[in-house]
């Protein structure tokens, strides 16, 4: 490709930063002119990866046959291709070589989009996966427009090196984004039509500036006016302070959600993941949150059949989610990655041990999900719509504790609109409108 790109699109996989990562790589390429289009006949086409779980990087090979193809069948052309994320971070060099992509960016490395695809316009491809000390969020623009929901990173990377896991090497270590930046782009937000703000970070909870917090920078952004409702995730146990704890009992905006990973119910499984909570501490961590606010709502991920891991230790994983009664939670089989310590234990579960294990895990957890969600009918809440539903006139949004609800009524996208929750179905809620109730 030699001449200047003109419209772009940007795929993102995996987890919720990588989307967040994603938006800001959008609003990159619309600040130099692009705009917008499909995968099918962007100019640009930014594979933005994730590289969590097993054939993350045969997948990003297939991507990029399917891209081409397709845009050669329909178009006559190819596409520049960039390929952002995780496996760009792990894996770029290779996939630079092999598949002769026109750029390779890591996720510390994405506010140079714009250089590197004018580079590559100009006839040189391209790979950046520096880390640089000084943050990229200073060269990003600024938010313009968002959906009533947004995402904010505050926290980057992972010192915390279980041994099942690539983050530590894919984001780098643990840095925590600057207070003033947070608290502008948080304003930014809402003048760009946020109600509603989760921040982000692979610990999000490790966050600190100076002796502060997580949970002093909920209480500033707390005094945001027009922001409705904070949230955060990925949090972990050993990060969860008294004050964040606290901030859930004092801050109204907080809502009252937690996704708190445990990983698995055997203290032995979790000493070999490195995860240095016990499952005790883990269950008295949670006792301290519901303490201050009983109806919060938990979450959690699962990971079954770690190596070595016995049947007798996975029953420890099915009496932890009892006794936990989750909310929801997200299930995966351990998939071992390229360069992590877990990867080169002998003893690796079966595929159809592991299949089994997930089926009865999600069983329970689908149990605890409905059961939480029944249990939650007739409660009165806020909720926050965010897209239309399938009916005339229904809109979708989310309760305090992240379930969704629909309802009917004359109301926009972004509303908060207070409901009666009137039934549970399988995945979401109905909810009443309590002013529609009283007429
Ligand atoms: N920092 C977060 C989330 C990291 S990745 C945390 O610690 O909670 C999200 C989830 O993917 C993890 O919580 C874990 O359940 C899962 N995961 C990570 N590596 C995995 C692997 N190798 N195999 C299967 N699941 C994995
Ligand atoms: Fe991965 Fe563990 Fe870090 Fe989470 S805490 S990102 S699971 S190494
Ligand atoms: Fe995936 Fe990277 Fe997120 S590996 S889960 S995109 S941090």
């Amino acid at each position: 490709m030699t001449s200047k790109p003109k419209t772009y699109h940007v795929k993102s996989f995996g987890c919720q930063m990588n989307v967040y990562d994603g938006e800001r790589m959008a609003e990159l390429m619309a600040a130099q002119g692009l705009t917008q289009a499909d995968a099918v006949d962007a100019d640009v086409v930014v594979l933005n990866t994730c590289h969590i779980r097993e054939r993350a990087t045969e997948k990003v090979y297939s991507d990029i046959g399917r891209l081409r193809k397709e845009q050669l069948r329909k178009n006559g052309k190819t596409p520049m291709i960039a390929v952002a994320g995780c496996v760009a971070q792990a894996e770029g060099q290779e996939i630079f070589t092999r598949a002769k992509v026109d750029v390779v960016v890591g996720p510390q490395a994405y506010h140079n989009l714009p250089d590197l695809v004018a580079k590559a316009a100009a006839g040189t491809p391209s790979l950046d996966t520096d880390m640089p000390l000084l943050s990229k969020f200073g060269a990003l623009p600024t938010r313009r427009k968002v959906a009533p929901s947004a995402f904010l990173t505050v926290q980057e990377g992972c010192d915390k090196f279980c041994t099942y896991c690539v983050v530590p090497y894919t984001r780098g270590a643990e840095i925590s984004r600057p207070f003033a930046g947070i608290v502008d782009e948080a304003k930014a937000l809402v003048d760009a039509g946020a109600r509603e703000i989760t921040l982000l970070g692979q610990n999000v909870n490790a966050w600190s500036e100076d002796t502060r917090g997580l949970h002093d920078l909920i209480r500033d952004l707390d005094r945001i006016p027009g922001l409705a409702r904070i949230r955060y995730t990925t949090s972990h146990p050993n990060d969860m302070t008294q004050g964040l704890i606290d901030a859930h009992r004092d801050v109204e905006s907080l809502m009252p959600f937690l996704h708190l990973p445990v990983q698995a119910g055997s203290d032995r499984v979790l000493k070999a993941m490195n995860r240095s909570h016990t499952r005790d501490s883990y269950l008295r961590l949670l006792d301290r949150v519901r303490a201050v606010r009983p109806d919060i709502a938990l979450s959690g991920d699962f990971i079954v059949g770690f190596p070595g891991e016995t049947d007798a230790e996975f029953e420890d994983t099915l009496s932890l989610v009892d006794a936990v009664g989750y909310a929801q939670a997200y299930s995966f089989k351990y998939s071992p990655r390229p360069g992590t310590p877990a990867a080169a234990i002998v003893e690796q579960v079966p595929e159809s041990v592991m299949d089994e294990r997930l089926q009865r895990l999600q069983a329970a957890l689908n149990r605890d999900q409905h059961a939480f969600n029944a249990a939650t009918v007739g409660r009165t809440c806020t909720v926050l719509l965010e897209r239309p539903g399938k009916l005339p006139g229904q809109l979708i949004g989310k309760s305090p504790w992240l379930q969704s609800v629909h309802l009917i009524g004359d109301h926009a996208i972004g509303d908060l609109v207070e409901v009666t929750l009137a039934a549970a179905g399988p995945n979401s809620l109905t909810g009443i409108e309590r002013i529609a109730q009283a007429a």
